[in-house]
């Protein structure tokens, strides 16, 4: 059976999905840079590769594709270069090669115009957009998932896909936005779609059917 390749299992959001997929017998492979970042979870094949260096092989036996990997705010430019826009265009190329048949993306709010977003992570955004837009071209059936800040709290379950006007409410728990991409990853009802995702009113399970 072919395998889901998780893109940053080891981050904070892979790490609350891999259970997820795990526990609904979503055959998975963990695509990770160091296999001691990660517990053995049955179901589970851990896969060491790095985003800045070749990791086309990771894809093999895989039919779909999730990318939440990122350079992190600790990194410097070159890393946002490097990672989330080249790594995540190389990850684009091999998923076409493969004949990839699902990506899903983990962008972020704001990447749709880096021009209305902070100054300050103006540069992540430009990443971010030019790393939709590639996958947008690609031609691969996508859902593009553009969470407002990320969260470690435990979660509503309630969200909204519109953008509230207050900046304090742009915000989301990761462990919704994991609920979410594993909703997605099993319909395919958000094809080629573009989701914001914030905390909002609405169950998941209404929004992501
Ligand atoms: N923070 C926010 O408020 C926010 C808002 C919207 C969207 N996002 C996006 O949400 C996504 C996931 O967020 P998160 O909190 O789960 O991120 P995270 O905890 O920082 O995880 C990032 C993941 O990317 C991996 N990674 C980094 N460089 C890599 C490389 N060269 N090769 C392979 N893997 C690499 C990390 O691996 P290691 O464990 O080896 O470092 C880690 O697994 C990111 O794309 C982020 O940009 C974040």
């Amino acid at each position: 059976m072919k395998k889901t390749l998780l893109i940053g299992s080891s981050g904070q959001i892979g790490k609350l999905l891999l259970p997820m997929l795990a526990a609904s017998e979503i055959p998975t492979m963990a695509m990770v840079r160091d296999k001691r970042k990660l517990p053995e979870i049955n179901g589970v094949d851990v896969i060491e590769a790095n985003l800045e260096e070749e990791f086309g092989f990771v894809f093999n036996n895989c039919n779909s594709v999730i990318f939440s990997a990122g350079s992190g705010a600790s990194t410097g430019y070159d890393k946002t270069l490097l990672v989330d826009l080249w790594g995540a265009r190389k990850a684009i190329d091999y998923a076409h090669s493969n004949a990839i048949e699902h990506f899903i993306m983990v962008s972020s709010r704001g990447a749709d115009n880096p021009d209305n977003g902070p100054k300050v992570i103006k540069p992540y955004l430009v990443a971010k957009y030019f790393a939709d837009e590639y996958l947008i071209q690609s031609g691969l059936p996508y859902t593009i998932l553009r969470p407002g800040r990320l969260t470690d709290d435990d979660g509503t379950g309630l969200i909204t896909t519109k953008r509230p006007n207050d900046p304090d409410k742009q915000v989301i728990s990761r462990l919704d936005v994991a609920k979410i991409i594993w909703r997605c990853l099993q319909s395919e009802a958000h094809i080629n779609k573009i989701y914001e995702l914030y905390k909002g009113n609405a169950p998941i399970s209404e929004v992501f059917v």
